[in-house]
Order: structure tokens, then C-alpha cells, then sequence
């Protein structure tokens, strides 16, 4: 049945790609349909799928160490409205884009290809390669999530095509395994070694919760947020750096170094998650400096995430929000992931009454914050936050009062 939802609000305070913003799943097909019909004639046969983007509300870098995070979906989302076709290749148009693609069916994409075909590419080949009943389809993209701040676009495009080709195939892949297949395709195509959290968030995320995740075991739980007393606004500080990836690979780099030392003080442990407060006082001066502080983010890190769902769960905001302060400073100072710009969005909403927490989110290096505020309090924080990242940096940053999140999955049409 189309669900109506209502997802991101965007007040009117600054257009950029986010002013593109869905009102319902009803409305997304039809759109969706009409520009279909427009590309190929008709839509018949035609199967779309969505999965929405995601802010992490906290937990940074602990998904690779095999730790908590908590992230939730947001109400914008990619659309992938795709039909098989006759011939050995998928035709495929991004309306972000406006680019047309062929991709022959089960091929690596070609090294010339635009990197948003890589991750169609890429889950298409991988599922193609496990289940090994792909047709050729045509596809159409269509996208509202704002690409390279840190809100998983890339997940969510892997996600609603996995979902549509899996439905177009009458294969059942479990949401997990599809997570996984995202993951694979990140690390295989886009070089980016990410861990599971975007593609679970996108995946599995709840309507109206936030998702507790263990990196490890994969089991989550949905965290009720209590929307009448706490608004989720992201500001994305509009600055987007090359070295992000590269930065990201490194820190990896550093959390595996870390843990081979800590494996050769005890053989059982198998991830950074595993090593205790006590254990790292104990032994931490053996290492360097700097992947000390990492590995105290780490262990620090999963402590706040656990502190905050229990704190979420009992509804206690303050509590929560005094997390999220914590993180941003731990990610500043210990993992130093965050930015000139994004130190001052953090900074600046902490001078705004009404703002509980605020953190940096996602990889760093630019990108948006996080913020939970009193929802009385909410246009009022727009406006001066914004206010206050233009007289710092002299540039422009877009607020996102996150209003409804949504759940990926097939969206009927008629
Ligand atoms: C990126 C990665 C995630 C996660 C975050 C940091 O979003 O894709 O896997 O590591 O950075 O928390």
C-alpha cells in the first residue's frame, strides 16, 4: 500500500539540492513514472524502489572497529524506478546527473564511467555474481539526498538498487546481506574502505527511531526518539574535501595498527571494541602518541553510544545531548576528523538556547553537524546558526530540520 510520509522539512532559508525535497511515497512514484514515461515511452512492467539517506546522531568511526553507533534514516532519498529489457546491458539515467550510461550485464564498470555509475555497476555486477539471474534493465536515478555531505548518498543509491534488481529478479536478499553487498561494493569500486553503518542505517532504519547498531553482530534496535521534545536539524557547512577519502583510509589504517598491538598483549581480542578501559591505561604508552588517541576515541566513543540509547530510551535529552557534545570533542581533539567549519557550527550552536547537542557527523573533513534542539526553539536555531557560520567562514551553510524519516523498500504505483 503507498504510505504517505511526510519526510525533511526544509525551511526557507537557503536553496540548494536539498530544496528538492519528496512529500510522499505516493508523490515519488508518480513523479518518478512520469519521467520514466518521458525517457522510454511507457512504464510498463516497471518496479521502483527507494532508501533514504542517513545522519548518524553518534557513534563516529566505531563502525570499523566492529562497535555502536546510532544512526537514523532522513526523509530524503534515492529513487531507482528500473524494468528488464531484451539485450545483455543496462541502460541507466541519473536525472542528478543527466547522464545516460550502458553498463553490459555482470562487466566491471569501464574506468571512464562517472563515479555514480561505479556503485550501479558495482551492485549489479555483485548480484548478478550471486545470484546469477540478472536481465539487462533500463533504470532511471533520481535523487534528493545532498551528495558528498556525509549523508550517505552512495548507500542509499547501492540500497534502492539492490532493491529493485533483487525484486525484478523474484530474489529474495535478506537486508542484511544486501547491507553487505553495499559495503563490498564501496570498498571494491569506490575505494572508500567504510564500515556496514551507512548501508545498515539505509537499509533497516525505522520510521520514527533511531537504529542502535552492533557493528559486530549486526543485531540493532530500534531507539525511540521523542520527537515532541527534541527536533534533529543537520547543517551541512557546505564544504566538501578532496583528501576525505584519503583521510578516512588513513584512520583505518591507524585503528589496525592499534588493534595488531593490543593483539599481541592478548590473542582474543579481535577488534579495537574489545579493548577495555583498563586495558588500554595500562598498556597505552607502549604505542605512540597519535594512535593513542585514536584508540581512546574508540573505546570512549562506544561508551557515549550506549550512554545515549539508555539515555534515549528513558528520555532523558540532556543526558544524551551531553554525549553528543563529548563526541564532537573527542572527534576534534583524539580522532581529529573534524574541520575549521565544522568547529564553528558546533561552537555556534552551543551559544543558541534550546540546542541539547550538536556534533559533526558522518566521515569529517567537512561535510554537516548534527543537532538536537527543543522544537520550540527549532526556526530560531536555523536562523542563527546560519547567521553565525556566514560571519565566521563567509560562506553559506543549508539547515535540514529533519521532521519524518523513512524506510527503504518498494514504493507502489498504479
Ligand atoms: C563514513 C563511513 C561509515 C562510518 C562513518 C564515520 O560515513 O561510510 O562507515 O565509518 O564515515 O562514522
Amino acid at each position: 500500500m503507498p504510505m504517505l510520509v511526510l519526510p525533511c522539512h526544509l525551511p526557507p532559508l537557503n536553496t540548494t539540492e536539498m530544496a528538492r525535497i519528496q512529500t510522499s511515497a505516493a508523490t515519488v512514484a508518480d513523479d518518478v513514472i512520469k519521467e520514466f514515461i518521458r525517457w522510454r515511452g511507457d512504464a510498463i512492467g516497471v518496479r521502483i524502489a527507494r532508501a533514504p539517506g542517513r545522519v548518524n546522531l553518534i557513534g563516529g568511526h566505531t563502525d570499523y572497529n566492529e562497535g555502536y553507533v546510532l544512526p537514523m534514516t532522513l526523509g530524503c532519498s534515492v529513487v531507482v524506478a528500473a524494468r528488464a529489457r531484451q539485450r545483455g546491458c543496462h541502460r541507466v539515467r541519473s536525472e542528478f546527473f543527466a547522464e545516460d550510461i550502458n553498463i553490459p550485464v555482470g562487466e566491471m564498470p569501464g574506468r571512464n564511467m562517472p563515479r555514480w555509475a561505479s556503485y550501479v555497476a558495482g551492485m549489479l555486477r555483485e548480484i548478478h555474481a550471486m545470484h546469477g539471474r540478472a536481465a539487462g534493465l533500463d533504470m532511471l536515478i533520481v535523487s534528493d539526498v545532498p551528495i558528498g555531505a556525509g549523508l550517505s548518498s552512495s548507500a542509499a543509491l547501492e540500497m534502492a538498487i539492490g532493491i529493485v534488481a533483487a525484486d525484478l529478479a523474484r530474489i529474495h536478499i535478506p537486508p542484511k546481506a544486501m547491507a553487505r553487498i553495499g559495503q563490498q561494493v564501496e570498498h571494491t569500486y569506490a575505494h572508500v574502505h567504510c564500515g556496514i553503518m551507512d548501508q545498515m542505517a539505509s537499509r533497516i532504519g525505522m520510521r520514527g527511531h533511531a537504529l542502535f547498531l552492533d557493528c559486530r553482530t549486526l543485531e540493532t534496535r530500534a531507539v525511540p526518539l521523542a520527537r515532541d521534545r527534541a527536533t534533529i536539524v543537520i547543517v551541512d557547512s557546505g564544504v566538501r574535501r578532496a583528501l576525505a577519502a584519503s583521510k578516512y583510509n588513513e584512520r583505518r589504517d591507524e585503528c589496525a595498527r592499534s588493534l595488531a598491538y593490543f593483539q599481541r598483549l592478548d590473542g582474543s581480542i579481535s577488534a579495537l571494541r574489545d579493548v577495555t578501559p583498563e586495558r588500554f591505561q595500562q598498556h597505552r604508552h607502549g604505542m605512540p602518541a597519535r594512535l593513542q588517541r585514536r584508540t581512546q576515541h574508540i573505546i570512549e566513543e562506544n561508551t557515549r553510544v550506549c550512554e545515549s540509547v539508555k539515555a534515549l530510551e528513558v528520555g532523558d535529552l540532556a543526558a544524551f545531548g551531553a554525549c553528543m557534545w563529548r563526541s564532537h570533542v573527542s572527534l576534534q581533539e583524539l580522532y581529529e576528523v573534524s574541520c575549521h567549519e565544522l568547529d564553528v557550527l558546533v561552537e555556534a550552536a552551543r551559544e543558541i538556547p534550546g540546542t541539547l547537542g550538536a556534533r559533526m557527523t558522518g566521515g569529517g573533513f567537512g561535510g554537516c553537524t548534527v543537532n538536537v534542539v527543543q522544537p520550540s526553539a527549532a526556526p530560531q536555531f536555523c536562523d542563527r546558526i546560519l547567521a553565525a557560520y556566514y560571519e565566521a567562514c563567509h560562506r553559506p551553510a543549508t539547515a535540514m530540520v529533519v521532521n519524518e524519516n523513512i524506510e527503504a523498500g518498494i514504493v507502489p504505483w498504479t
